[in-house]
């Protein structure tokens, strides 16, 4: 690292930031025996390194005068599980944070600040100094003018976080390096405006507003050789040489790296080990590697494989800081999920879905830590018992990483019989519907993580359905064919509309003046007057709720009468 650590806050990953996950690691393994694990959660085998993941200020919702709409749970709980560092993808922008000069607005990026402080992550403030992504009022300066509102942002912005102590390092200057081979900087209203060493001053004002933090330069298409001459690399490399010479305060070089799959630059590794050699560190910042879509089986291979060099190249670099992946979930990546030419760049589908890249990563970092399951839900307790269904809610567990969900396990009847999982909630509540009435069930839950370890079940909770609607049944008569004299009724149909089953069913069919039964079947028969009654047969009584027995019946009438008879059922 350049220079000595200074005052409470490390500007390096340090074993106190670390113990968390190791202590925790090694107690449990004195209780609990570790069975053979899904690699995973990355948060607890990333080891020396952070894991981190740009964070959606919207989707991560941890803050309620911002977060109205795009909730979104499943891509929270991984925030949360998975990663260890984060930085934000767009809530600490110039045009989010400092619309207008002097208008601080800093509720998202508060957000998702004190979701890291929540969840035990270390935090990078993306960025202070760039061309994109600046207010009008900015650009519109020049000279002194633009000097000091420079100077106010970053005071302002970094002066807002210098006691929290999860606020580690920020991006000081993004992207300010030529694409093109000559001239070194990019060209922009920094560099028409600015009149002086924007880069040396922005880097001069982050020291003095957080003298903590660790200061980085970040851009793109800097991932190759940084001494091969006339390359990208080579003129930030350059940059970076002269202004550590000028005492300039450059922490930590930030390689963007989004990748095209299969295309990593050669000797990945050995590039990181020369940026150190300029007594920086080095972070992969905002990794991405993106496929041409739609990606097949042997991209997402590829691409699995691409993560796992850029995991190994970090690991074997001790100047390397960590990892920031660019998003969680191909759906919400800034690239292309479905369309366009390349996307898909990162390790869950759109579905949440892990994909070969997530256990490549996984499996480079190295097996998992984490032996410790959940606590057990405690309160297990139900409500709203139907019929035909119940609800159940329990108090939370809590777990050294993270509980990822539930499982609602059930057994039939008051004693005996066996525990099966019937839901796998992610939230501590559940209802379970589709019951037989009337009947007697017991209820656990147990949580998990996402290592896969079980906590113990919960207390068992005791439910008996309601008795439901006994013994109804309907019948409806199908003519199948007539003539002047007379009908066929087939199929006459009885159907159990209860909610338990029948063993039993009377139908009274009224036949109209001057109509006789001339033959039956699949039923018996008794007749009163223009009463007929029908009772169920052994193999049409015994219905289940929903189910139908048949019977049918013949009459004959006078010629010309074109009635037809009415019907009622009862049971049993
Ligand atoms: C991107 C964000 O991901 C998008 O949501 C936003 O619309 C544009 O910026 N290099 C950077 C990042 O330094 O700030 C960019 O983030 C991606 C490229």
């Amino acid at each position: 690292m350049s220079g000595p650590m200074r005052g409470a806050r490390p500007r390096i990953l340090t074993a106190s930031w670390l113990a968390a996950t190791v202590l925790a690691a090694a107690t449990a393994s004195l209780i609990v025996a570790s069975p053979s694990q899904a690699a995973g959660p990355l948060r607890t085998v990333s080891g020396s390194k952070f894991i981190g993941y740009a964070a959606n200020a919207a989707l991560l919702c941890n803050n309620s005068a911002t977060c109205t709409s795009g909730q979104d749970t499943t891509y929270r709980t991984l925030a949360q599980t998975e990663f260890n560092q984060v930085t934000h993808e767009n809530s600490l922008k110039w045009e989010i944070v400092e619309p207008s000069a002097g208008n601080f607005q800093f509720a998202q990026a508060d957000g998702v600040v004190a979701h890291a402080v929540a969840n035990n992550q270390i935090v990078h403030g993306h960025t202070l100094l760039w061309h994109s992504q600046t207010p009008g009022y900015v650009q519109g300066l020049s000279g002194t003018a633009m000097r000091s509102a420079l100077q106010s942002h970053i005071n302002g912005v970094m002066g807002h976080y210098a006691t929290n102590s999860a606020m580690r390092s920020w991006d000081v200057v993004n992207e300010v390096i030529n694409d093109n081979s000559s001239p070194q900087l990019r060209q922009s209203f920094w560099t028409s405006n600015y009149g002086g060493n924007f880069v040396r001053d922005a880097f001069n004002f982050a020291r003095a507003a957080d003298p903590d933090a660790e200061l980085c330069i970040n851009d793109y298409s800097v991932e190759g050789n940084p001494t091969q001459a006339g390359s990208k690399t080579n003129r930030l490399f350059q940059l970076v040489q002269t202004e550590l010479a000028a005492g300039t305060p450059i922490d930590c070089v930030g390689l963007q790296s989004h990748f095209i799959v299969g295309q990593l630059p050669a000797n990945f590794q050995q590039n990181l080990q020369t940026w150190a050699s300029l007594g920086v560190r080095v972070r992969i910042s905002e990794l991405d590697i993106r496929i041409p879509l739609p990606a097949d089986a042997a991209e997402l291979q590829t691409q699995a494989n691409d993560y796992a060099t850029v995991v190994n190249a970090c690991k074997a670099v001790a100047a390397c800081d960590g990892i920031t992946i660019w998003g969680i979930d191909d759906g919400h990546s800034w690239l292309p999920n479905s369309c366009c030419p390349e996307g898909a760049p990162l390790l869950w589908t759109s579905a949440y879905a892990k994909k070969p890249a997530y256990d490549a990563t996984a499996n480079a970092f190295g097996p998992s830590n984490d032996t410790q399951p959940p606590t057990a839900p405690a309160n297990l307790a139900s409500s709203n018992v139907t019929s035909s269904s119940v609800s159940l809610s329990w108090t939370a567990s809590t777990d050294n990483v993270g509980v990822t969900g539930y499982d609602v396990l059930r057994a039939p009847g008051a004693s005996g019989g066996t525990f099966a999982v019937v839901g796998s909630p992610t939230s501590t509540s559940f209802t379970d519907s589709g019951l037989p009435a009337n009947s007697t069930f017991r209820y656990q839950v147990r949580a998990k993580d996402a290592a896969g370890l079980l906590s113990p079940v919960s207390n068992t909770v005791s439910v008996t359905t309601l008795p439901g609607t006994v013994g109804g049944c309907s019948i409806t008569l199908t003519v199948q064919s007539q003539w002047g004299t007379g009908y066929v009724i087939q199929p006459s149909r009885v159907t159990n509309t209860g909610t338990t089953a029948i063993s039993g069913w009377t139908v009274t069919v009224t036949l109209p003046a001057g109509h006789a039964i001339t033959g039956f079947w699949n039923a018996t028969q008794s007749i009163s007057g223009q009463t007929v009654t029908y009772r169920g047969v052994s193999w049409n009584s015994n219905l289940a709720p929903g189910a139908s027995g048949e019977f049918g019946f013949q009459a004959s009438r006078p010629n010309g009468n074109t009635a037809l008879p009415t019907a009622t059922c009862t049971t049993p």
